[in-house]
């Protein structure tokens, strides 16, 4: 060989080893996703996102592209990166990642199956939801400079292997009580943000209580315009205009999120008794009330405008909720008669039910008759949910001592209460919604419900310390079947979560018996 056709030979050589770089060895089974999902099977090697990946999407459908556009949003900022979705039936092509909408019959609801190779990734569901925790998992198996928006150095791997992954519950939410202190539109947002990325569907907003009315009635304006202006400890409170709160909901809908609205009465109605006078027995308006006591209002059960009253509020709100499911309240009525409160759940059930939603309450409203489609919250008394059954309905779990956001993880924690339960990490994560009580069966149950009621915290920083680190914990639990779900194994995906918490900016409560531990990037040799 002469020295001419050795330099062509060893330039192609090294351009030849420079193009096809050996994908770099990773184990998939060392995941910290969370919800852990059903099934996984790790393949040894990696699928690299370059420069050059390309987003396929297998139809020409507007939430397909919505869709795209999203898993190209989260990859472009951090990697500086400007790949684009295209659409084609094509199958699989090295360096792609196929977003695939599939009639497959192996394929369930909100279900989805990663196949990561190093050529390729395809992730396929039966519905666009499915496609959507499809990418909340690659976004977990990224390392967690991909939630930053500056751009960083990579490289962006993924382990390869397969995972077929669908929820063990329908209903996977989590309640936020707007009206002791009023969150402004884009901390809801945020919090709509921290439910889509562990696979959460539902966002209950509490929207009226004593101390504030949070939603234009525009039937009725002096709920928000005078019960709005306040909040627990006297600050200015607030509200959302109707405008406002559809935003809200769309932002929600597009991540797959319902949001389940609540007007909650009869009872905790005071901002709404301090509005209009006609609202009370003594046809005297009340005065706004600021402070944390419960149980002291009432609407006038025996009164004609009442029923019109409430008529007119869940017509319009019920205009403004693609959801099933409208939230009447119903809890600590302690100065309503029973015999007063149970036809006026009664009457309020059906007048949801006449503008085309069912009805969810707090576990007192079993008292009352159920309709066939009336949904139990059980939050304080188990003999309520079964007694709920007993009458035909489901129940969403939520018992304040396991599930409630609010309490307090130890007697030192800043915000929050303790009435329930202290709730540490472990004993918010360790139970089982169908093993928690006695008679409430898998069959009964839509799902499960953390709220957090907003007493202590004014806003969503606060309202983070009480949420993280618990509420991934709760989306496990409505996720994955209860036989995967162990503390130990838990808790080491928990800790692994740390660095990806840091850059996100949550103010997390680090509790000590989580093993925190900083992110390992994968495989930094590369960057040289
Ligand atoms: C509630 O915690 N009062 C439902």
């Amino acid at each position: 060989m002469n020295f001419k056709a050795l330099i062509i030979l060893a330039i192609s050589f090294l351009v030849f080893s420079c193009t096809t770089k050996e994908p770099v060895p990773m184990d998939l089974s060392e995941n910290h996703v969370i919800p852990r999902p059903v099934s996984l099977e790790a393949a040894g090697s990696s699928f690299e996102i370059t420069a050059k990946t390309k987003i396929i999407l297998n139809k020409n459908d507007s939430t397909l592209q919505w869709l795209g556009n999203y898993l190209t949003d989260m990859i472009n900022s951090p990697t500086g990166y400007k790949l684009k979705t295209m659409v084609t039936e094509d199958t699989p092509k090295k360096g792609y990642i196929h977003l695939v909408l599939s009639e497959s019959t192996d394929l369930v609801a909100e279900g989805y199956q990663l196949d990561i190779t190093p050529e390729s990734i395809t992730l396929k569901a039966k519905d666009h939801a499915g496609l959507f925790y499809g990418i909340q998992t690659l976004r977990q198996l990224l390392n967690s400079d991909i939630e930053l928006n500056e751009q960083q150095a990579g490289p962006w791997l993924i382990a390869s292997g397969t995972i077929e992954d669908y929820p063990e519950y329908g209903y996977r939410g989590a309640m936020l009580d707007v009206a002791r202190h009023f969150f402004e539109p884009e901390e809801v947002k945020l919090l709509i943000d921290y439910l889509a990325m562990f696979k959460m569907n539902r966002l209950h907003l509490h929207l009226s209580d004593d101390q504030g009315w949070r939603i234009e009635i525009k039937s009725w304006p002096r709920l928000t315009e005078h019960g709005g202006s306040t909040e627990v400890g006297g600050g200015p409170g607030g509200f959302y205009t109707q405008e406002t709160y559809a935003e809200i909901v769309k932002y929600a809908e597009e991540r797959f999120i319902t949001i389940v609205p609540e007007i909650d009465i009869p009872g905790h109605t005071n901002a709404a008794l301090a509005s209009y006078a006609e609202l009370n027995c003594n046809n005297k308006a009340t005065e706004l009330y600021t402070g944390t006591d419960v149980g002291f209002s009432t609407l006038c059960t025996d009164k004609e405008v009442t029923y019109k009253f409430i008529d007119d509020v869940f017509r319009e709100l019920a205009a403004l909720t693609p959801g099933e499911y409208i939230h009447i309240g119903g809890d600590e009525s302690h100065v309503t008669p029973l015999e007063d409160y149970i036809p006026f759940i009664n009457r309020a059930q059906k007048i949801v039910e006449s503008h085309g939603k069912k009805v969810i309450g707090w576990d007192e409203i079993a008292h009352a008759d159920m309709l066939p489609n009336t949904v139990v919250q059980w939050w304080a008394k188990a003999e309520n949910a079964r007694r709920g059954i007993e009458k035909g309905a489901k129940v969403l779990i939520s018992p304040a001592h396991k599930a409630y956001l609010d309490m307090q993880y130890d007697s030192t924690t800043q915000f929050g209460l303790h009435w329930a339960a202290y709730i540490e990490v472990d004993s918010g994560y360790i139970w089982d919604p169908t093993t928690i009580a006695s008679g409430i069966d898998r069959d009964d149950i839509i799902g499960i419900e953390a709220p957090l009621w907003s007493e202590t915290i004014a806003d969503i920083d606060e309202a983070e310390y009480l949420i993280f680190p618990r509420l991934p914990g709760y989306a496990e639990i409505a996720w994955t079947p209860s036989e995967l779900r162990e503390w130990d194994n838990y808790k080491n995906r928990l800790g692994k979560q740390q660095t990806r918490f840091n850059k996100m900016g949550i103010n997390y409560y680090e509790s000590e018996l989580v093993p925190w531990q900083p992110e390992k990037v994968e495989s930094t040799e590369l960057k040289n």
